[in-house]
């Protein structure tokens, strides 16, 4: 697919996802177009496991949702994707999401779409819940899973959100411990 040949109006031929996480940075699906976006109402968290990339069952890492946060600006990456792309999605992040609709705010058309999220909410098996950022960032330190190290997650999103000039205070804090306790 050639990115740059749709514009917003053709979503009728296919569905926007939004990414605020690793669909930001690790983008192993085609796409139609893509934008940096924004939904409102939501706010990025560490506070789900992850026993099939960051971890494993016996020690699951930590990785990013949604939580519901009242006028809160989440910034992320939306991508116009076929159908046939869900499939790919839903088996990525099978450890406990589910797809919500979303109205996402594409910045450069100044357009607003519907479209969805993967979203893990309190009652899936996998989540973890709030932790103090010391906690988090020492949690996110020791895990590995097959995807690799729970930390490379957390560095990757934080210099791509950097890169799309994303306002994030847990993201960066976690950041900030993370490369405190690591000497650097
Ligand atoms: C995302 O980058 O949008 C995402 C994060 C966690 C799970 C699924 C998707």
């Amino acid at each position: 697919m050639n990115p740059s040949s749709h514009s917003p109006q053709q979503a009728r031929d296919g569905h926007w996802v939004f990414g605020y996480g690793s669909l930001i940075y690790k983008v192993d699906f085609p796409y139609r177009q893509r934008e940096v976006a924004s939904i409102e109402g939501y706010a990025r968290r560490f506070w789900q496991g992850s026993h099939d990339h960051r971890g494993t069952p016996d020690a699951p890492g930590r990785v990013l949702t949604l939580v519901p946060e009242p006028d809160h600006v989440c910034l992320g990456m939306a991508y116009l994707v076929d159908g046939e792309v869900f499939a790919h999605l839903d088996h990525r992040e099978k450890n406990g999401y589910e797809r919500r609709q979303v109205s996402i705010r594409l910045r450069e058309s100044d357009l607003s779409v519907a479209g969805t999220v993967y979203f893990a909410g309190q009652d899936n098996p996998a989540w973890l819940g709030p932790a103090d950022a010391s906690e988090i960032a020492r949690h996110i330190g020791r895990s590995r899973g097959p995807s690799g190290s729970n930390r490379d997650y957390l560095l990757k999103l934080a210099r791509a959100l950097r890169e799309l000039g994303a306002e994030d205070s847990h993201v960066f804090e976690l950041e900030q411990y993370l490369l405190q306790s690591a000497g650097h």
